[in-house]
C-alpha cells in the first residue's frame, strides 16, 4: 500500500494499468457502443427475442461440456480459477453454454414452443491480444430454442445482416456451410482422418495436435502450411445425408428469396464442438486479420448433452469491439445540450437551481463547479460541444434574467429565468438538437 509519506515508485505506478488485452471504453467511443446495443435490442425484439443476463462466471463444467473439451477455447483460453470455497469456476468465454445451462435449469421450454433470448455482455478468453482481439471482449448474441426448421436459421441470419447493414457497416460478407450431424459425421470423419493421416508431414505441429484431438479443428488453423493441406481435404458439404443436404438447401433457398447475398464456404467449420448442420460467419473488410464480426450456427443436441430434453437450438454472437471498429466514422452528436457559465463563484447556488430546472425539461446540461474564470468556462463550454450556453451574472440575476447564447450562430439574448428551461428546449429543437 502507498501512503502520502511514501509516494509510489515508477514501477508501482506502472503496475496500475488495465490488464493486457482489456480496454477502458469511454466517451466518445462509449456512445457508439450504446448505439450498437440499442440497435440490437430494437432489431432482435422485433423477432421475439427477450434479454437474458447470466452470471459472468460459471462452474467450469458448463464450458467443458458446452463449448467442448476439444475446442481451442477449453484447451487453451479459459480464465479458470478455484474460489475460496474450492469451487472450480471459469469466467465465461462465450454466451451459448450459460444460456443453455439456464434454459435447462429453469425448464424454459415448458411454457413456449420456441424460446428466444439475446444477451449483451463481457466474455473472457486468454488469447494473444491484437487489433480486434482482446482478453475481455463483449458479445451481442442470440439463441433460439425449440425449432429444427431451416426457416429459423435463415431468419436469424437475415436479422444479423440487416442489423449490421443498418448500422452502416459496409463490405459485409456472409459465409455459409453445413457441418452435418450424427447421420453423416461418422462416415465423413473416417474419410477426413484417412486424408489427414497421409498429409501429416505437410502439417504444422499444431495441426498434428488438432488432428489427434479432433480432426475437424484442423480446418480452423490459420498457419499457411495448413491452409495448403486444408485445400486437399474432403469437404463435409459433399458428404451430407439427404436430409441434411435438403435442410441446407432450404436455408439457402430462403436467403435467395429474400435477396440476402452469401457465399458457400466448404472450409468453414467454426471452432466450437457443438455445431450441427448450418454454420455461418459474417466478415467486414477493413478490420484486418480479425475480420469476423459475427459467427453462429445450429447446435441441435447441445441441450440434451447439457442435461435437458432433446431440444434443437440455433444462434449467433457478434463482437461488439469489432462492430465499433468497423462502424463508419461520422460526426458524433454532442453529449450535452447546454453549459451553464457563472460570472462569479458565489452564483453557484443559482447555477445549480437553473441546472435542475433545465434537466427537468429534458435538457442535458452541466456547469462549472471549480469557480474558474469566465474565459476558462466559455472554453470548457466550447470543448464539450454544447449547442447552447447560459450565462449567469449578478446584474441580470437581479432583474430575474440571464443570457442565452447559441454557439453555432453566435446569437445571444436575454431570457427570463422563469421561462429559461422551455426557451432552451425550444431553441435546441429548432437547432436540430435533442431538447
Ligand atoms: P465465436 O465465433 O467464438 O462464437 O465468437 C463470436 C464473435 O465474437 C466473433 O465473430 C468475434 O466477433 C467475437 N470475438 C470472439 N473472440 C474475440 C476476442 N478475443 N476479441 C474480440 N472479439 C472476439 C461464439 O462465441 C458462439 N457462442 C456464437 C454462437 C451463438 N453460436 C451459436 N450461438
Amino acid at each position: 500500500m502507498t501512503t502520502s509519506d511514501s509516494l509510489p515508485t515508477a514501477a508501482e505506478r506502472q503496475g496500475l494499468r488495465a490488464p493486457r488485452g482489456t480496454r477502458d471504453v469511454m466517451s466518445p467511443e462509449v456512445e457508439r457502443w450504446q448505439e450498437v446495443e440499442a440497435a440490437a435490442r430494437h432489431a432482435f425484439e422485433r423477432y421475439g427475442f427477450r434479454e437474458m443476463r447470466t452470471p459472468i462466471f460459471e462452474d467450469s463444467k458448463v464450458f467443458e461440456k458446452g463449448t467442448g473439451e476439444t475446442s481451442e477455447i477449453v484447451q487453451k483460453e479459459m480464465y479458470r480459477f478455484v474460489d475460496l470455497g474450492g469451487h472450480d469456476l471459469t469466467l465465461r468465454p462465450e454466451g451459448t453454454p450459460p444460456v443453455v445451462r439456464a434454459y435447462v435449469e429453469h425448464k424454459l421450454g415448458q411454457s413456449l414452443d420456441v424460446v428466444r433470448f439475446y444477451y449483451i455482455g463481457p466474455m473472457f478468453r486468454y488469447e494473444r491480444p491484437q487489433k480486434g482481439r482482446y482478453r475481455q471482449f463483449h458479445q451481442i448474441g442470440v439463441e433460439a430454442f425449440g425449432s429444427e426448421s431451416a426457416g429459423v436459421d435463415a431468419e436469424i441470419i437475415d436479422m444479423a445482416m440487416t442489423w449490421l447493414a443498418d448500422l452502416g457497416l459496409d463490405s459485409l460478407e456472409l459465409k455459409l456451410n453445413s457441418v452435418g450431424d450424427k447421420d453423416d459425421r461418422p462416415v465423413y470423419m473416417e474419410k477426413l482422418v484417412e486424408a489427414q493421416s497421409e498429409l501429416l508431414d505437410e502439417m504444422s505441429e499444431d495441426a498434428r495436435r488438432r488432428h489427434q484431438i479432433n480432426p475437424l479443428r484442423v480446418f480452423d488453423s490459420k498457419d499457411p502450411r495448413d491452409r495448403a493441406v486444408i485445400e486437399k481435404l474432403p469437404k463435409i458439404i459433399e458428404h451430407l445425408s439427404p436430409a441434411n443436404r435438403s435442410h441446407f438447401e432450404e436455408v439457402c433457398g430462403y436467403l435467395d428469396d429474400w435477396g440476402v447475398e452469401y457465399e458457400v464456404d466448404p472450409r468453414l467449420v467454426r471452432g466450437l464442438d457443438y455445431y450441427r448442420r448450418t454454420v455461418f460467419e459474417i466478415t467486414s473488410s477493413g478490420l484486418g486479420a480479425q475480420d469476423a464480426v459475427l459467427g453462429g450456427g445450429r447446435y441441435d443436441g447441445l441441450v440434451a448433452h447439457m442435461g435437458g430434453d432433446d431440444v434443437p437450438g440455433v444462434g449467433f454472437a457478434a463482437g461488439l469491439e469489432r462492430i465499433v471498429l468497423a462502424l463508419p466514422q461520422g460526426d458524433r452528436p454532442a453529449n450535452l445540450d447546454c453549459y451553464v457559465v457563472t460570472v462569479s463563484r458565489d452564483l453557484m447556488p443559482e447555477a445549480l437551481r437553473v441546472l435542475r430546472r433545465l434537466r427537468a425539461c429534458g435538457v442535458r446540461c452541466t456547469g462549472d463547479f471549480q469557480g474558474r474564470s469566465m474565459k476558462a468556462q466559455m472554453k470548457a463550454a466550447n470543448r464539450c460541444g454544447a449547442p447552447a450556453v447560459v450565462i449567469l451574472g449578478p446584474d441580470e440575476l437581479a432583474k430575474g434574467v440571464c443570457t442565452l447564447k447559441m454557439m453555432e450562430s453566435g446569437e445571444q439574448h436575454e431570457v427570463s429565468l422563469e421561462i429559461l428551461a422551455t426557451v432552451v428546449a425550444d431553441e435546441l429543437r429548432q437547432d436540430g438538437g435533442e431538447g
